[in-house]
């Protein structure tokens, strides 16, 4: 079996087959703006894992899912048994995502299997691309949800639990697409894990890097806040006399955006969703829920900035004497990477001779979890301005491949040791 050494030193990926896998999955829950729209456990993403599973069984791989609804390509290794080398990302995308979030770590991870295939290239230790379920938890309210089950952060029960806005559970979900949802959550020994990912923000692109060695990931966590009214008729009811969540609401929200630009330029504040019931435009709600989602990379600022957005939406209910509440409903603590998958990172880097930067991630991916139970380290290339969770999001193919170069020297860096 060749060692990782001159044999494979000139390895280098397909471009030309990672570009066209990417714009032959983007065709699946295409929008017109030219995006993606492929909610996890929607039968377009069931489209996708299809098609995902028949690449790779044409690259003699074998494909398994777990009740978790992940799914994962084994390639196997001289010494089979051996802990696996683990990459991969997800298929699921925000309802109006991009081509490339999360996508792109899962198709340069089968590009890495194909290219170790075209130069007949075994490793020591086993290579498994992981497609983590519900990454992004948009349409189910966790996100990175099926890794945080298979690192064992989260119970299974409570993500088969998980329902949409239309009350459909994961569970539910997983069954009417036959996703093996009794299939046991087994967790792999893993030697190290590695995904490459769109950076999904400004900075490559801002220095003009083509590779982000990421060193961790921020904290983060999502609110859900609840604030109760009346619901009256929108004539006759005089202003003094109504309970209008709404007022309240329109006092929290300049204040919580003030209390994030107070804690400087890396926190990170969002009001995703804002949503009123009955809905109607001719009745005072008697209901608003919104959501908070909050970042910061420095663990004290972003518990000062926490404990202050919850502050900023109880005085406005007590200003209003409204009741409701903010509760946090998700939360993913940041990472420090693994120093010696964050070498083998930089040592792949340096090797092919890529202009790098280090970097924190701002999003959230499921390496957060996978990181939990493993030595995992991130790979970024740059976005176009740094968009992403945007239909318009896109990356250049030369800077796809170059991140898909660096994760094969990684991969085989950690695969063929011993
Ligand atoms: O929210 C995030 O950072 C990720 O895109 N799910
Ligand atoms: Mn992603
Ligand atoms: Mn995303």
């Amino acid at each position: 079996m060749p060692e990782h050494s001159s044999t494979t030193a000139s390895c280098r990926v397909n471009g030309d087959r990672l570009w066209s896998r990417l714009m032959a999955m983007a065709e699946i829950g295409a929008t017109p703006l030219g995006g993606c729209n492929r909610q996890a456990l929607t039968d377009g993403d069931l489209a996708a894992r299809r098609l995902l599973s028949a690449w790779a069984k044409a690259a003699a791989c074998t494909v398994r899912e777990d009740s978790a609804g992940n799914l994962f390509v084994h390639r196997a290794g001289a010494d089979d048994a051996s802990p696996v080398v683990l990459t991969g990302s997800h298929l699921d995308t925000q309802p109006t995502g991009g081509k490339f979030d999360g996508v792109y770590g899962v198709l340069a991870g089968l590009e890495v299997i194909e290219s170790l295939n075209d130069r007949g290239v075994a490793t020591r230790h086993p290579i498994e691309l992981a497609v983590w379920c519900n990454e992004e938890g948009c349409r189910f309210p966790a996100a990175m949800m099926g890794s945080a089950v298979w690192s064992g952060r989260m119970p299974l029960a409570a993500a088969h639990a998980l329902t949409d806005r239309a009350g459909r559970s994961v569970r539910q979900e997983l069954d009417r697409l036959g996703i093996a949802a009794t299939a046991p959550v087994v967790r792999s020994r893993v030697r190290a894990a590695l995904e490459v990912h769109i950076e999904q923000g400004p900075v490559l692109e801002q220095h003009g890097k083509t590779i982000g060695i990421v060193t961790g990931v921020q904290n983060m966590c999502r609110y859900e806040a609840v604030i109760e009214g009346q619901e009256a008729h929108a004539g006759p009811t005089p202003m003094n006399l109504r309970r209008d969540p709404v007022r309240a609401l329109a006092q929290a929200l300049p204040a919580i955006y003030a209390v994030a630009a107070a804690r400087g330029p890396e926190a990170r504040l969002t009001v995703g969703i804002i949503e009123t019931s009955p809905g109607s435009p001719n009745t005072v709600p008697g209901r608003v829920r919104f959501t908070i989602d909050v970042r910061h990379p420095d663990a004290t600022e972003y518990a000062r900035l926490r404990s202050e957005v919850e502050a900023c939406v109880r005085e406005a209910l007590a200003h209003h004497a409204l009741a409701g509440d903010v509760r946090c409903t998700w939360e993913a603590p940041g990472v420090v990477f693994d120093a010696a998958c964050v070498g083998a990172v930089r040592a792949a880097t340096a090797a092919l001779g890529y202009q790098a930067l280090d970097m924190v991630s701002g999003a959230g991916h499921d390496s957060c979890n996978v990181a939990a139970v493993a030595p995992t380290a991130m790979i970024f290339v740059p976005c176009a301005g740094g968009l992403s969770h945007n239909e318009a999001e896109t990356a250049s193919p030369a800077d796809l491949a170059a991140g898909a170069n660096v994760l094969l020297h990684a991969v085989l860096a950690l695969a063929c040791a011993a």
